[in-house]
């Protein structure tokens, strides 16, 4: 078996790592992939948005099987392209892929089959978005972007004056080009944030153990959004109970519903969740692995993830056992000085042994390039430090013991990853 595996990374290296304990898989390509990913996959520089180079790239190798992983190419079909052509693959269809793709999408899929989530109202003209909010003048006000932005669409405003300038950045702008043609406008919601991924073949869907992310650039939540600085599994505030709730209010609710709409998800749905106090709340949708958390949650999977995948593509998930680590697990992001916002690339990395890894823990590489055996900095989120021990507490020491050691020039991360939930 030859897989390929689509994109370049921290998240793309963990599912790597996870694939290669499967003794059916005989070679695994990884297109980008990344320096670290090197030591694990054989890279090829196809870029993840390139549809015909990936098909040719695919053919070429006659690879048997594809984990299309991040969101811009699945929402721009390349799942479709690739099964056309007789490759099988693991993530969702572009009709499938909007449920991230368009939040105007999933915010009516789940009014229209009662998933719980924040009230909301669509506008594609600036004025009318701030009518709406100076009509309900209730503040924090939440902003979105329609479509994809890096995760950067969603802006809270404090107050009417941050409000307009968030309408006028996203609509006006364009700061996130066409993905803010339209915006939802939405209540603000309180709460823990959990992230639930879920393996589903459209017929079941069984969630993954439970993680938090920490999205703020700055400890205690502070400075801008990022696409996450570390992460924990499980998440405390994910009770059975809590569980047993998501899976008949939200989770089974939001499969059957995309069948309904004849846009089957297969592959893996990311749910992030607001545990508010009124019971949890869906925030959003992801379509894919989200990132940094499946560098927490797959190092816990104790079943092969080659055969769960195989078997959401095959409609065969009810017969496959899925079993998680009682244990915990801990990532912190180092990420480039000035993500994530501007930052320079290029610098060593220092600490790390000549695969990329270090002791005690697992390196997954997102922004690195080997060049001539030393590892560069060459993105904004750079390395994740991994760790998995019987208690959250001793995942995190481990993790940052290793922080203190492996590093480049104006590293920054977070010192309080998990801290709270110690
Ligand atoms: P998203 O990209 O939709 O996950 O939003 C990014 C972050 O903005 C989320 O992780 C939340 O912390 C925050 N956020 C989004 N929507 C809301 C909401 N309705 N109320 C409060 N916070 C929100
Ligand atoms: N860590 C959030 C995401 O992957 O969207």
């Amino acid at each position: 078996m030859k897989v390929l595996v689509v994109g370049s990374g921290g998240r793309e290296h963990a599912v790597i790592r996870k694939l290669k304990e499967n003794t059916e898989i005989t070679e695994i390509i990884c297109a980008p992939g990344n320096g670290g990913i090197a030591a694990d996959a054989r890279c090829v520089n196809v870029g993840a948005t390139d549809l015909e180079g990936m098909l040719k790239l695919a053919l070429e190798e006659q690879v048997d099987f594809c984990v299309v992983t991040p969101d811009d190419p699945l929402a721009l079909g390349m799942v479709d392209m690739l099964e056309k052509h007789g490759i099988a693959c693991f993530g969702p269809t572009h009709d499938a892929a909007v449920i991230e793709a368009s939040k105007v999408f999933s915010k009516n899929l789940m009014k229209a089959y009662g998933i719980p989530t924040a009230a909301y109202e669509v506008f594609d003209k600036p004025e009318e978005a701030m009518k709406y909010i100076r009509y309900r003048n209730s503040y924090p006000a939440v902003i979105k972007a329609d479509g994809l932005a890096l995760g950067k669409g969603v802006l809270i405003a404090a107050d009417e004056k941050e409000a307009e300038a968030a309408v006028q950045e996203i609509m006006v702008d364009q700061a996130f080009g066409a993905s803010g043609n339209r915006v939802v406008v939405e209540e603000f919601m309180t709460g823990p944030e959990v992230s639930v991924l879920a393996f589903t073949d459209g017929n079941v869907i069984r969630p993954m153990i439970s993680s938090m992310d920490h999205k703020r650039a700055l400890d205690n939540d502070e400075g801008l959004n990022t696409g996450g600085m570390g992460t924990i599994a499980p998440s405390p505030y994910f009770t059975a109970e809590i569980a047993d709730t998501c899976m008949k209010e939200i989770f089974e609710p939001t499969m059957q519903a995309m069948n309904a709409e004849g846009r089957t998800f297969k592959g893996c749905l990311y749910f992030g969740l607001m545990l508010t106090p009124k019971g949890p709340r869906v925030v959003e949708y992801n379509c894919r692995f989200g990132d940094p958390e499946t560098q927490v949650v797959l190092p816990l999977l104790k079943s092969d993830l080659f055969t769960i995948m195989k078997a959401c593509h095959d409609g065969t998930l009810a017969d496959v056992e899925i079993e998680w680590s009682k244990q915990a697990a801990a990532c912190v992001i180092e990420a480039s000085g000035g993500y994530p916002q501007k930052y320079v690339k290029g610098y060593e990395i220092h600490g790390l042994d000549e695969n990329g890894q270090h002791e005690g823990v697992t390196v997954f590489h997102a922004g690195t390039k080997l060049v001539d055996g030393k590892y560069l900095t060459n993105g904004g989120r750079v390395l994740g430090i991994t760790s998995v021990a019987d208690t959250l507490g001793e995942a995190l020491d481990n993790s940052y013991a290793a922080v203190k050691e492996i590093g480049f020039q104006d590293m920054h991360y977070r010192t309080d990853i998990g801290r709270k939930l110690r």
